[in-house]
């Protein structure tokens, strides 16, 4: 079970005391409120996440040992899987003009060469209501799990995977593809190596424990999971995934040349503070091959929660004073332009705002998060970032990995036993943006 304190133990050092983010009502400075014709207004979700009964996944099989690093099982999550249609008329109702969700590899394809025809109807139909409500969809192929069957051969460590993940795509990609606003192959691949930046060591040996306990559950050589994984695994991770995005892409693009794809780059907002600081090194760590990557993408797709403050030795704790996330981060309404005029300028393609958002239990605090970080993203637009769209993370409270049902990012909460979804005032900001698509 993971203790809490033990994760926030993190590698934060003492330092110059910071500049906390200049109070604004960002809206009211911007020049030019109007946003692009077109542009994406969504909220996005993930299917392990908030599907629930994911029982063919590589995670839902970890979530369910002990030991495990997880601090629950997922269970029904939100019953999305099944109420479906009620978060569409929910992303309808509140005006947004897009939904960002992903596809579930381990339904799809729960063994091995084995494609069930009934859950690629089941996305199907998905994209379909999303079209019958106007809204466009941007589906994710990958967002962290896999079937267990995959994990259990190594993952995206097994030189097969490329071939593999491709397969999936095209299978998917024929069954739906038609109806697809904009393809996000991976979620977040990069998410390790901000992970290794974060997370104390018992919590890499209590992972490295988890995988070993699957491994030999199963009696398989080495159980390789994309969320959980031991510090050993993760230069093979890399790896394999950059080849699988070369191949998924090549599979969607062989059956829809036309459809924009791109993945998610989990991604600070990295700033420099003092002499000497590490800020750029970090940057090279924790992007590199992925930003070389997307240039020859038709987007990259921004994942943005927080900046991280380089010094000499390492991230600076948040300025005194700072108002708090859930995990004791920062909450800095400029991060997200931060990182999508870096992202931009660093690949040349434009950027697609898969997520951001604030895990807390205090709604007016995401209210006026968005609107600060769109004012500040408005600038960054004027200035000449080119920006497709923003998906808010997330339509709903749901399952947070490792952590469990904690966090509360949602613009709805969900009521744990009747499923009942319940739109917060911070929908209702975000819904009144995306009608006048502009921010006044
Ligand atoms: C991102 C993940 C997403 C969710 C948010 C809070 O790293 O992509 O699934 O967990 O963080």
């Amino acid at each position: 079970m993971l203790d809490r304190r033990t994760l926030l133990a993190t590698g934060a050092v003492a330092g110059a005391s910071l500049i906390a983010a200049p109070a604004l009502a960002a809206a009211k400075r911007i020049a030019n409120p109007a946003f692009p014709k077109g542009f994406f207004w969504g909220a996005s979700t993930a299917p392990h996440q908030v599907e629930g009964n994911n029982t063919a996944s590589d995670l839902w099989f970890l979530e369910n040992q002990k030991p495990t690093i997880f601090a629950e099982p997922s269970g029904d999550a939100c019953n999305s899987f099944e109420l479906w249609r009620t978060d569409l008329d929910l992303v309808k109702a509140m005006g947004l003009n897009s939904y960002r969700f992903g596809i579930e590899w381990a339904r799809i394809e729960p063994e091995k060469g084995l494609f069930s025809r009934a859950m690629l109807d089941h996305y199907k139909a998905m994209i379909d209501g999303c079209r019958e409500r106007g809204l466009s969809p941007i589906v994710t192929f990958n967002h962290f799990t896999a079937p267990r069957w995959f994990s259990a051969q190594g993952g995206w460590t097994n030189p097969e995977s490329a071939s593999l993940f491709a397969r999936f795509c095209d299978t998917a990609m024929r069954a739906f593809g038609a109806g697809i606003a904009a393809a996000i192959t991976f979620n977040e691949p990069n998410i390790l190596l901000l992970l290794r930046t974060m997370l104390p060591p018992p919590v890499w040996d209590m992972q490295r424990v988890t995988l070993d306990t699957a491994s030999k559950r199963l009696g398989v050589p080495r159980f390789v999971s994309a969320n959980v994984a031991g510090l050993n695994d993760i230069d093979d991770l890399q790896k394999g995934q950059i080849a699988a995005h070369k191949a998924g892409k090549a599979a969607i693009k062989a059956v829809r040349g036309d459809l924009p794809v791109g993945f998610s780059l989990s991604m600070f907002d990295d700033q420099a503070a003092g002499k000497n600081s590490i800020r750029d090194r970090m940057r090279h760590e924790l992007y590199d091959p992925w930003l070389d990557l997307a240039k020859a993408d038709d987007f990259i797709g921004v994942q943005n929660y927080e900046r991280a403050v380089w010094g000499d030795k390492g991230r600076l704790p948040p300025p005194a004073g700072a108002v708090l996330n859930w995990r004791g981060t920062e909450v800095y309404a400029p991060s997200l332009a931060g990182s999508v005029r870096y992202a931009h300028a660093a690949t040349g393609v434009p950027v697609l705002i898969s997520e951001h958002g604030v895990g807390t239990e205090n709604d007016a605090i995401r209210a006026t998060f968005i609107t600060d970080s769109l004012g500040y993203l408005k600038t960054a637009m004027d200035e000449g970032v080119p920006v497709l769209g923003y998906c808010h993370w997330s339509l709903m409270d749901n399952f947070e990995w490792i952590f469990g049902y904690k966090g509360e990012y949602g613009l709805c909460g969900v009521d744990r036993k009747t499923f009942v979804r319940t739109p917060r005032p911070s929908a209702g900001v975000l819904g009144a943006f995306s009608r006048r698509n502009g921010l006044a």
